[in-house]
Formats: structure tokens, C-alpha cells, sequence
């Protein structure tokens, strides 16, 4: 496939060299099988049960969800966000991305992605002939772990209804799980981020076809890693036209 200079142009800003997209192994090998594999249904990955706190999260419209998130104190981390982090994009996007937890950037600014990791991510999405705005992007955590720290399971437990609700009410063609975190919680698994790389998986709850990509701080630390994750956006950018077309 030729790429135009815009495409180019990106991808220079992803780090990835021009020469590297005119290896014919790049063309040829495909991260991702072409139809979802299945992942067994998992009871932990289900919604939270109808008996516990914020039971109700599965039935919100979207403003209801936003204020819910913002009075959110299911867990600690509400005492120490400066905002809480919803998600941002079209609520009608094809393609959405999950990644784990605001950063500092993202908690000052209450929006997703926009420190050095989001950078990185917006020419990612450019080089798939996308922005912000024609995708959706959520987290697992909707408040900054301090120190940016792994979020801790009861925290990813409270937190995820509301992104089962998100993703329930986006109902997107593709979701792209941003590293070994947002993976791991999505599919409710223990596999390590290279194994669960270059499968199309299936999200339990809504059956949403789903891969798997490096997250993009990782990218920023490991850019040798970067054309795997251009191999993975492309896959994604033809998933979701196929889907489209079909
Ligand atoms: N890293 C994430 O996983 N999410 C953000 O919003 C920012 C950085």
C-alpha cells in the first residue's frame, strides 16, 4: 500500500522510519487473525452484580454517566484526584481506545492522553487517518493513581462498570486495549502483553471484538517497539473499514 505525505509525515512523527513500511514482511505478516477468537467468558470480567454499589451504572444515558464518574467516591482515589478523567471522542466512534490511568497531565486537564504518552498517541491516530475527536478514549481508571502507580484491584473493580457503560453505550466496531494493563483488566486474564498481542479477542460482557497494542509510554521508552504497534493500527484502521463496508 502507498502512503501519502500526510501518512508519511506521521508516521515520522511516530519515530517509524519511511524504510521500514517498504519491507514487504511489514505488508505481508498480519498481527492479527482475520476472524475473533473467542476468549472463554470470564464471571470476574461480567459488570458489577446487581447488588453492590453503583448497580445502576449499566442502565445510565451518558450525562447521567459523567455525573456519576464526577461525584464518583467508590474508591480512595477520588480524595486525591485534582478531576476525575471520563473519556473523550465521538460517542459514536467505530474505533475506541482503552488505556489504564490518567497521568498528571490528565488529571489537571480532566481529559485523556494529553501529556507526552497522549502525544504520541494523537500521531498514531493520525497515521491511521484518525484524531481524538473520530475515536472514542477511555481508561480503566477515571482518577490518577498517586504516582502514577498500577492501579490496585478494588480500584480497577469500582472503576470498570462505568467503562463496561461506556463501552456499552459507544458500541464500537474495534477496541484497541493500550498496554499490558487495559489488556489484562478488559479480558480478565494474567497473559502476558506479547501473548495477547496479534489476536482478536472477544470483550465477554458485549462480545466486542478487541487487540491488543503497546501502550503508548512504553513506545516512548522502547521505540523499537513502534513498528509492532504500526502494524496493529493498521490492522485496526482495516478491521473497522471492513466492518463498515460490510
Ligand atoms: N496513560 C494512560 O493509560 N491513560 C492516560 O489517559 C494517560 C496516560
Amino acid at each position: 500500500m502507498s502512503l501519502s505525505p500526510r501518512q508519511r509525515a506521521c508516521l515520522d512523527a511516530m519515530g517509524i522510519d519511511v524504510w521500514v513500511r517498504r519491507e514487504p514482511v511489514a505488508e505481508t505478516v498480519t498481527p492479527v487473525a482475520a476472524e475473533p477468537a473467542p476468549v472463554p467468558v470470564s464471571p470476574a470480567a461480567e459488570p458489577t452484580p446487581a447488588s453492590a454499589p453503583g448497580s445502576d451504572v449499566a442502565t445510565l444515558d451518558w450525562a447521567a454517566l459523567e455525573a456519576r464518574v464526577a461525584d464518583c467516591t467508590l474508591c480512595d482515589l477520588h480524595a486525591t484526584r485534582t478531576k476525575p478523567v471520563f473519556g473523550v471522542g465521538h460517542r459514536e466512534a467505530r474505533l475506541m481506545f482503552v488505556g489504564e490511568a490518567p497521568g498528571a497531565e490528565e488529571d489537571r486537564q480532566g481529559e485523556p492522553f494529553v501529556g507526552r504518552a497522549g502525544k504520541l498517541l494523537d500521531a498514531m491516530l493520525r497515521a491511521i487517518g484518525r484524531d481524538r475527536n473520530s475515536v472514542y478514549i477511555a481508561n480503566i481508571l477515571k482518577c490518577r493513581p498517586p504516582n502514577n502507580r498500577d492501579p490496585k484491584p478494588e480500584e480497577a473493580a469500582a472503576c470498570t462498570p462505568y467503562l463496561w457503560r461506556q463501552i456499552a453505550l459507544v458500541q464500537p466496531d474495534l477496541i484497541v486495549a493500550l498496554g499490558r494493563i487495559a489488556a489484562q483488566r478488559l479480558l480478565d486474564t494474567s497473559s502476558s502483553l506479547a501473548r495477547l498481542r496479534g489476536t482478536v479477542h472477544e470483550l465477554a460482557p458485549t462480545g466486542t471484538p478487541l487487540i491488543v497494542t503497546y501502550h503508548p509510554a512504553y513506545l516512548l521508552r522502547s521505540p523499537g517497539e513502534k513498528r509492532k504497534a504500526w502494524q496493529d493500527l493498521k490492522f485496526a484502521r482495516d478491521f473497522v473499514a471492513r466492518r463498515s463496508a460490510s
